[in-house]
């Protein structure tokens, strides 16, 4: 069996060779992403392997199958960025990585929320100019604020629990399956109380029908005045639009976007030299009081470690039993 693993970065090539040989994985790394312009690459292989900045449409997995690829392994968890009715409309399964290191994700958010509550990136711009005064700079403490985190699967789980050591005023959540141990630590409420309490609000939703465009107009004005947003999820859970009209406002006193609907022309390029075509990206990363950082929240050696073995670890149960427990 031939496996072609798409985007494959520079820090991965070494633990590809390491768990392809562990795995007895024959393995060929292609740094290029999946795209229609690059899925001609695939026609030899017989398994494809690949991560959420791939675009897998109905017109790249139509492509898949006419190779005869009928077995596809993201090594990230969410998979939006597969056309999922398109796959079982062509009998194609896909695997993920479920859990490869929630506290990646969440120690990276709590990172973002402390930068906001300290005002760390005006502070940071104030040094780096060598201004050392502080007016203006005064921060918030969590234990005075009223935290929620909206999205408890694995990761808002250890967001929460993360939290629970700073103390907050009142830590709340929500989602549309309640666990018992998050019963422990936080409380479940309806959207619209999260809105009206909350000074921070943390998503780590799946993007899905019901979580597009989620932090929009509508949500925003029951929001607090001051509210703190920081998104580690899917760049299309905020209209963009909306949200930057209530940072102009000052509605919004700080928000960190580890994620942007429009981010793929951008990350993971350098764009040190060129011009942005994109004005709102362009006047969030000129904001103080917003954080823009590269969808970097997942990147840790454990995560990028984990990824990979547990992916080829899927393809090998696959090969040698038919299926995979992290089949979707
Ligand atoms: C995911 O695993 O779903 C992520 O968002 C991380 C990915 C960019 C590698």
């Amino acid at each position: 069996m031939k496996i072609l693993v798409y985007a494959v970065r520079q820090d991965e090539i070494e633990l590809f060779h390491k768990w392809s040989q562990i795995y007895h994985l024959d393995i060929t790394l292609e740094k290029q992403n999946l795209t229609k312009q690059t899925v001609h690459l695939a026609e030899k292989f017989n398994i494809i392997v690949f991560l959420a900045e791939d675009n897998l449409n109905q017109e790249v997995l139509q492509v898949l199958k006419s190779y005869h690829i009928t077995t596809i392994f993201s090594r990230s968890v969410g998979v939006d960025n597969v056309d999922l009715t398109t796959t079982q409309e062509l009998g194609i399964q896909v695997a993920n990585v479920p859990g490869y290191s929630p506290n990646s994700v969440s120690e990276f958010t709590l990172l973002l929320t402390l930068s906001l509550l300290r005002n760390y990136k005006q502070t940071l711009q104030r040094t780096n100019n060598q201004d050392f005064t502080i007016l203006g700079l005064v921060g918030r403490e969590i234990r005075n604020q009223t935290v929620a985190v909206i999205g408890v699967g694995r990761i808002g789980c250890n967001t929460l629990k993360h939290f629970v050591g700073f103390s907050p005023k009142e830590l709340l959540a929500f989602d549309k399956i309640e666990h018992e141990e998050v019963k422990h630590i936080a409380r479940y409420t309806t959207l619209d109380e999260i809105y009206q309490k909350s000074d921070v609000i943390i998503y780590h939703v799946p993007l899905n029908q019901h979580t597009y465009h989620m932090i929009n107009k509508n949500s925003l004005s029951k929001m607090k005045d001051g509210v703190i947003l920081v998104n580690t999820s899917r760049g299309a859970v905020m209209n963009a639009e909306d949200t930057l009209e209530f940072v102009r406002s000052g509605k919004i006193s700080g928000i960190a976007l580890d994620v942007y609907e429009y981010e793929i022309p951008y990350y993971r390029h350098d764009w040190r030299e060129k011009y942005i075509p994109d004005n709102i990206l362009r006047e969030f990363i000129a904001f103080p009081n917003v954080i823009i950082t590269p969808h970097i929240a997942f990147y840790t050696d454990e995560a990028v470690s984990n990824m990979i073995s547990t992916t080829l670890s899927n393809i090998r149960e696959f090969l040698d039993h038919g299926s995979c427990i992290n089949f979707i």
